[in-house]
């Protein structure tokens, strides 16, 4: 398995299967920041977007692959802030619901980090839906987590859900 950068071209050629990730997510109770109904047709137009948005070193969009076969991916966004640049959101991390638990989630994580730090940047954050499994699985990925708000965000349900904030200090290698 091996991770790369997809461009928009990419991103196009991948669509089906980028698609699929996030019907998988949904099916799993993790919204990634789309409202639910979650269609096939609105999976496809999220990615489209984020596709006309990629611009490197700005917003960074990895996959990983088996052979041809995309299992998995994560989206790397530098702070447009002008005292933030510095620091980066992961968004949008998500491995096919069929090959969950086999480190695909670890070595996304590890290649957005490692990405992150090529750009200079020295502090990561992401939220996630509280009490979840993703919940658990950053701790154990060496992040801290900092912190709950309430009501935060849409589960593909429709409920309400509280999400988790976590950070990941990039400055020193130990
Ligand atoms: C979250 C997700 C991307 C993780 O991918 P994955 O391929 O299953 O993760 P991995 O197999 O690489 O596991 C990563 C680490 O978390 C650990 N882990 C897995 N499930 C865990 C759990 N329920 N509790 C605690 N740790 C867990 C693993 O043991 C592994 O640690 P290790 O390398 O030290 O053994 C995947 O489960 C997924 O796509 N879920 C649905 C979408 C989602 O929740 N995305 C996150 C949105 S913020």
């Amino acid at each position: 398995m091996k991770v790369v950068a997809l461009d928009a071209a990419g991103v196009e050629q991948h669509l089906g299967a980028l698609a699929q990730l996030l019907l998988d997510a949904h099916a799993s109770g993790m919204a990634l920041g789309l409202a639910p109904a979650l269609s096939r047709a609105g999976a496809e137009a999220a990615w489209l977007e984020t596709a006309s948005r990629l611009e490197p070193g700005e917003r960074v969009q990895l996959a990983s692959l088996d052979g041809d076969d995309l299992v998995g991916a994560v989206h790397l966004a530098r702070s447009t802030a002008a005292n933030g640049r510095h620091r980066g959101e992961i968004q949008r991390l998500v491995v096919r619901a069929g090959r969950r638990g086999k480190g695909a989630g670890r070595l996304l994580m590890d290649a957005a980090v490692e990405h992150a730090r090529s750009l200079g940047l020295s502090l990561l954050w992401l939220s996630t839906h509280a009490e979840t499994d993703a919940d658990r699985i950053y701790g154990q990925l060496g992040w801290t987590r900092s912190g709950v708000i309430p009501d935060y965000a849409l589960l593909p349900s429709g409920d309400l859900a509280a999400n988790a904030f976590y950070y990941l200090k990039l400055t020193s290698i130990d």
